[in-house]
C-alpha cells in the first residue's frame, strides 16, 4: 500500500466494534482498522500520535511473538501498522460517518493521529475464485477465556486458574 496516496474513494465503511472502525479497499483485498475514542472524554481517550502508534504496533507484535508461534505463520496475519496522511483520515472519517450504526456513534473515528492497522480482508480470500458459486463464509471467533495454568511470569496462584477477562467480569458484577 502505497500511503502517499490514499484516496478516500477507494474504501468504503466495513465495520466496527468498541474499540475500532474497520474500512475496506473497493478493489484488493486490504482492510484499514483504524481505532476510536469516546467524544465524552476526548482529550482523556484520545491517544498521541506516538503512544497511538505504538499502541497498533503492539497488536502487532503480540500477533508475531505470542499468536504466531501458538497456531502458526498459516493462520495469523498480524497486519501492519501505517503512518496515513491526515487529510485522507479525515476525508475518510466524513465519508463513512452516514454509514455507522447510531448505536456506535457515542465514540467517534480518530482522525488526530492517522496511524492505523492494515490488515488482509479475510471476508475476501483469493482461494475462493469461483465467488458465483461459493461465496466465502467469514466466521469472527473471539476467544473470551485464556491464561497461562504455568508460567514463570505468573505470581498470583489465582492467575493460573482464571483468566483476566473472567476476573474483570467478576469485579464489575461485584
Ligand atoms: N481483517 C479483517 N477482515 C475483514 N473484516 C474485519 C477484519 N478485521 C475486522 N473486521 C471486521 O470489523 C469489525 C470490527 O473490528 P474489530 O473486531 O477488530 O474491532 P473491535 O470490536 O472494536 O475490537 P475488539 O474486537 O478487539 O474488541 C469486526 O467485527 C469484523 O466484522
Ligand atoms: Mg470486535
Ligand atoms: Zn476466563
Amino acid at each position: 500500500m502505497e500511503v502517499d496516496e490514499m484516496d478516500e474513494n477507494e474504501w468504503k465503511y466495513h465495520g466496527e466494534g468498541n474499540k475500532s472502525l474497520v474500512v475496506s479497499h473497493v478493489q484488493h483485498a486490504r482492510v484499514l482498522r483504524l481505532l476510536k475514542y469516546s467524544t465524552e472524554d476526548a482529550e482523556k481517550s484520545h491517544k498521541t500520535s506516538e503512544q497511538a502508534f505504538r499502541h497498533i504496533q503492539n497488536i502487532v507484535d503480540y500477533g508475531v511473538n505470542v499468536m504466531k508461534p501458538l497456531l502458526g505463520d498459516k493462520f495469523v496475519h498480524n497486519g501492519e501498522a501505517v503512518k496515513l496522511p491526515l487529510d485522507f483520515v479525515r476525508q475518510l472519517s466524513l465519508k463513512v460517518q452516514q454509514e455507522r450504526p447510531e448505536s456506535r456513534c457515542d465514540k467517534v473515528m480518530d482522525t488526530l493521529s492517522g496511524c492505523a492497522l492494515c490488515l488482509p480482508n479475510l471476508t475476501q480470500l483469493s482461494c475462493c475464485s469461483s465467488k458465483a458459486h461459493r461465496p466465502p463464509l467469514c466466521i469472527e471467533i473471539k476467544p473470551k477465556c485464556g491464561f497461562l495454568p504455568s508460567s514463570r511470569h505468573v505470581t498470583k496462584d489465582i492467575k493460573s486458574k482464571v483468566c483476566r477477562f473472567c476476573m474483570h467480569q467478576h469485579f464489575k458484577v461485584s
